[in-house]
């Protein structure tokens, strides 16, 4: 096996490793809501000090670090995840954030959870929905655990395919190649939903679910960050963003799947063996240009990612679910 030189061992990131997953993920859920807005959804959710507030699917914890404070001082907040090893490191965040006096975990699933009717003031799934197949029965499952006057908040992708809104300086689009991307995006959701690996658009579904199931006031907000760098690289936000670009770069980090499921999930969704090899070329040509002009300090771009908060609040008593209609 080749010796791997001291300059790259420096700089070298094994995506596959799990803490790096593991770091990459909490950063990807700074990109994603402005403070001013987690503010705002604080209000929209009703929060109060002294609640009891579960967050379904926790990973490391994110959903507690944000909304936690506001339920304090006197609030509690569960962790459910099925892995105890994310568990324990959520512990341990919340812990350094002072929260962990107030902080109990279980281990779980969202599908069939552990809690009677009713305990929970608030119940949250950060990124959960997108990865289930069966996304009904957990919607049901946070409705179920949620106090009469409670809230329920889903955050999640509302992926509709195709290029996520944006623009990049090593792209320059044409009709031909926006429409191949577009073709290609959605093969893959279908491909991902094929595979009963979960469903990305899960976010546009989840409005009309959750009128269905009988709660009220529903609403939804969109994700307010967009990424943006240009070079000098000036603003704190801007140098923060291309240090986690280039340190994606050298990780080869260049989609968050791994090409290897990505080209999988393709093939699931109906696309020609001709379709991915010019993907997997393009790509391997995008990766160079990135790389390039990474390198040159000429590389700019403004991404948003298509990312929904949907919530809506228990009925105060009477029955909340009925059984699911043929459209929904
Ligand atoms: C993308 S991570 C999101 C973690 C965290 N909510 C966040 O936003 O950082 C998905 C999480 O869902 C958990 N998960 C997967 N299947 C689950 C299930 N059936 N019930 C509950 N959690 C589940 C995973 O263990 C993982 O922690």
């Amino acid at each position: 096996m080749p010796v791997m030189s001291e300059r790259k061992k420096k700089h070298h990131i094994d995506y596959t490793d799990k803490k790096v997953r593991q770091e990459v993920l909490v950063r990807q859920r700074r990109e994603l809501w402005s403070p001013e807005q987690v503010r705002s959804l604080a209000k929209h959710f009703r929060l109060r000090p002294g609640m009891h507030m579960l967050d379904c699917g926790c990973g490391l914890g994110y959903a507690m670090q944000t909304w936690g404070p506001y339920v304090m001082p006197g609030g509690r907040l569960t962790g459910l995840d099925p892995v105890p090893d994310l568990l324990n490191k959520a512990r341990r965040n919340l812990d350094r954030d002072r929260l962990g006096k107030a902080a109990g975990f279980v281990q779980g699933d969202i599908r069939d959870m552990p809690f009677d009717d009713g305990t929970f003031d608030i119940t949250i799934a950060h990124v959960v929905f997108c990865h289930l197949a069966e996304q009904k029965q957990a919607l049901d499952e946070m409705i179920r655990v949620t106090k009469p006057g409670g809230c329920v908040a889903v955050f999640d992708n509302a992926v509709s395919g195709g290029p996520q809104g944006g623009w990049s300086s090593i792209h320059k689009p044409t009709v031909e190649s926006e429409l191949f991307d577009l073709e290609m995006g959605l093969r893959a959701l279908e491909g991902i939903r094929r595979l009963g690996q979960g469903d990305f658009r899960v976010g546009c579904y989840l409005p009309l679910w959750m009128e269905a199931r009988g709660l009220e006031d529903v609403d939804v907000r969109c994700n307010d960050r967009v990424r943006w760098v240009a070079p000098p690289y000036r603003s704190a936000a801007q140098q923060t963003d291309w240090s986690n670009t280039r340190e994606r770069i050298r990780a080869r980090i260049t989609r968050p799947r791994p090409e290897r499921v990505y080209y999988k999930q393709l093939r699931a969704g109906g696309a020609d063996e001709k379709s991915i090899r010019r993907m997997q070329n393009r790509n391997r040509r995008s990766f160079e240009r990135l790389r390039k002009s990474a390198r040159n300090r000429t590389l700019a771009y403004a991404w948003s990612s298509q990312f929904w908060c949907i919530w809506g609040f228990c009925p105060e008593g009477g029955q909340r679910t009925k059984p699911w209609g043929k459209k929904t």
